[in-house]
């Protein structure tokens, strides 16, 4: 046996006693999952961690239990239930894709034909067609990336290094047990090989491993220095009367495009916050929260308004079901200001 060979049964003997039980997992060894789950749950951990999709990936699959019953819902109720999870985008490609399979009748089982899905990157193809379809593909998220890193001592920072850690993570996949061997990558990247402290004493391939050999696996992989997150302002408009608050839905494509929200004055477009009110009126300055998105941070005063008149594009929505509301979770903040 080759060392990269030797490298995957480790790590596959590793896998079979130490998988993690995840809902849109099959144990190891077993049948793979519907294709169905498998696609949601990972449209649902990019950049998003397994602690938090858990209950989103319940929440879902209870409700629309099958691709086709995702694909006939409306698409505020999507989004709504996905408030909280983040990078919304991901809400409007989930119920396109959705559509799109169920007109075709199934997934396709290919990762080229799944790469031809909207909305699905290279990423997700990959990922679906090992673990749903048990082909061979090489899945590469940011556990795996870590791992390879350490496993071939890569320290070209990264970016860069994400090609030539793509063509190690090639070497050392199987053409066989496709869905188990991304998962062992996976977990043993969440579980063992983690950022700050590697775990080297309890890990299957720690023999094998050259950045531990180099003495300092936690070093890698090496990243490119960060750029700091520049600072907006903004300004919510909390504007309420008998027991209901003025709502909108945030228009298309951009920043949270299609949530619902509080109205504001376009922090998304501003760095001073010198937006303009909605109406006019004696409004209360009621305080501000702060929010890091991936590409800034933002401060978003709150002005509070009693008693108004509103008309034109928006809703009435009842103080009392704002949980229902489906706010992400920037909106969500300000009106806990609101209301306390
Ligand atoms: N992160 C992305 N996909 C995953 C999976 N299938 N299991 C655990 N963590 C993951």
């Amino acid at each position: 046996m080759d060392a990269s060979a030797t490298i995957s049964e480790l790590l596959l003997d590793w896998y079979r006693t130490h998988a993690r039980r995840l809902p849109w997992r099959a144990p190891p060894g077993e049948n793979a999952p519907e294709p169905y789950r498998v696609w949601l749950s990972e449209v649902m951990l990019q950049q998003t961690t397994v602690a938090a999709v858990i209950p989103y990936f319940e929440k879902f699959t209870s409700r629309w239990p099958t691709i086709e019953a995702l694909a006939a819902a409306p698409e505020e109720e999507v989004m709504a239930a996905w408030a909280g999870l983040g990078y919304y985008s991901r809400a409007r490609n989930l119920v396109k894709c959705a559509r799109a399979v169920a007109e075709l009748g199934a997934f396709p089982e290919t990762e080229e034909g799944l790469r031809a899905l909207p909305g699905l990157g290279a990423y997700t193809a990959a990922a679906v067609a090992a673990i749903a379809f048990g082909q061979r593909a090489v899945v590469v998220d940011a556990n795996v990336e870590r791992v390879v890193a350490r496993l071939f001592a890569i320290d070209d920072p990264l970016p860069g290094a994400r090609k030539e850690i793509r063509e190690k993570a090639d070497l050392v996949t199987l053409d066989r047990d496709a869905g188990d061997f991304a998962q062992a990558m996976m977990d043993l990247g969440a579980t063992i090989c983690t950022a700050r402290d590697p775990r080297c004493l309890l890990c299957p391939l720690a023999n094998a491993c050259m950045g531990r050999m180099q003495g300092d696996p936690a070093r890698l992989p090496v990243k490119a220095a960060k750029k700091a997150k520049p600072e907006r302002i903004g300004t919510a408009y909390w504007i309420e009367r008998a027991g209901k608050v003025w709502l909108v839905t945030r228009p298309g494509e951009g920043m949270l495009g299609g949530m619902r929200a509080l109205p504001d004055d376009g922090w998304h477009a501003r760095a001073d916050g010198s937006g303009e009110a909605p109406v006019p009126g004696h409004w209360r300055d009621a305080g501000a929260v702060r929010h890091t998105f991936t590409h800034f941070h933002l401060t978003l005063k709150l002005k509070v308004l009693k008693g108004m008149e509103m008309d034109g594009e928006g809703e009435w929505w009842p103080l009392a079901r704002l949980g229902d509301a489906g706010l992400p979770t920037l909106f969500a903040k300000v009106a806990r200001l609101a209301v306390t």
